[in-house]
Order: structure tokens, then C-alpha cells, then sequence
């Protein structure tokens, strides 16, 4: 399994990545099943449960993302936001990061209530703030960073964040990289 593989606008997921990939299957923030790679899912769950020790309550809101689902996703946000929202904040179909079952979408619990949307999800931003400072500790980095659109393609997103184990997370994390910047600089 390679914790390093890149999806973005000009890497497109290869059917070869799935030999490795094995998925656990687990439940969103909203009840529906929702699968993600098994060491990330382990990784995951630890970091949820530092995160519980400070009084931050995060769940799932995405995880692994088949062809089809970024198609349904891109399909349903079209409708409701209009497709200039889709191209900033949805990855065309093959060029996902959700696709690798590494990446996940944090969800927030703020006082007993799940935020169900970006807008909100940006109201609590400082709440975000603080999850990124343990992200590293568990193997993750936060994938869109702000100032990092050129390169990574994307807007920022503080929720969604990607495992690429803690060596490689600690090193992007102090160095204030990016994942593309990681990979011209040290592959
Ligand atoms: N929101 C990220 C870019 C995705 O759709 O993969
Ligand atoms: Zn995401």
C-alpha cells in the first residue's frame, strides 16, 4: 500500500491502486456506512479519541468514494450550489483524493450538534484550527491548506485531511508543505 500515492487534477487514480487498498467499512456522522482504508481508520479513530480528551467531538462526513459516488456528489451539489461552487470545492471524477480511501472529511459535534454543511463548518474554524495542531501526531496532514490553492488546486478546506503516515506527516507539518510540494521535494 502506498501511503504517498497523489490524486489531484493532473494525477488521476489508477485502477492498479485498488490491488492493495483494503477498505473497513464503519458509519458517518449521519448513521450511513462509509468506508475508509484500514491503517487511516485506525489512525483515525486514535486521533478522534485525543481529540475527545480536549473537548473536540469530530465524525466522519466523507471517507473512501467510489467513481460513481464523486459523480453523485458532483451531480447533488450542482443542483444545490451551482456549478461554479462544484469546481472550486468538488474534484472532477478520477482526480478525487477520496477516491484512495485515505482522505477523510472531518465533521464537527459542537454541543451535541453535527455541523451538516461547509458554511458551517467554516463558522467553527478555530475549532478546526485546533484539530490541525494534532493532525501530524496520528499520520495526517490537512490536504488544502490556506495559501496553498495554486498548488494544490483546491480552496482551502479545513476538514479535509489525508493520511500519509507520521514520518512524512511531521515533516509536510513543520515545513509547512504541501503534499505536491512534499513529492517534488523529497521523491
Ligand atoms: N473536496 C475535494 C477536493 C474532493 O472532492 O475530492
Ligand atoms: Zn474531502
Amino acid at each position: 500500500m502506498n501511503y504517498l500515492t497523489i490524486v489531484n487534477k493532473s494525477n488521476l487514480i489508477k485502477d492498479s491502486y485498488y490491488k492493495d487498498l483494503i477498505l473497513v467499512v464503519c458509519k458517518d456522522a449521519f448513521g450511513n456506512d462509509v468506508s475508509v482504508e484500514k491503517v487511516t481508520y485506525n489512525a483515525y479513530i486514535a486521533l478522534k479519541k485525543c481529540l475527545e480528551t480536549i473537548g473536540i467531538f469530530v465524525e466522519l462526513s466523507s471517507a473512501y468514494r467510489s467513481i460513481e459516488q464523486q459523480q453523485e456528489i458532483i451531480d447533488e451539489y450542482a443542483i444545490k450550489y451551482g456549478m461554479n461552487y462544484v469546481k472550486k470545492y468538488v474534484a472532477p471524477i478520477r482526480t478525487s483524493e477520496h477516491h484512495t480511501g485515505l482522505a477523510l472529511d472531518l465533521t464537527l459535534v459542537v454541543n451535541g450538534k453535527k455541523c451538516s454543511n461547509n458554511e458551517e463548518a467554516f463558522m467553527y474554524e478555530e475549532i478546526y484550527l485546533e484539530i490541525h495542531k494534532y493532525l501530524s501526531d496520528f499520520g495526517f496532514i490537512l490536504r488544502y491548506p490556506k495559501g496553498k490553492e495554486n498548488i494544490t488546486g483546491y480552496l482551502y478546506e479545513p476538514w479535509h485531511i489525508r493520511y500519509v503516515g507520521k514520518k512524512v506527516a511531521d515533516l509536510i507539518y513543520k515545513n509547512n508543505l504541501t503534499l505536491e510540494e512534499y513529492i517534488l521535494k523529497y521523491r
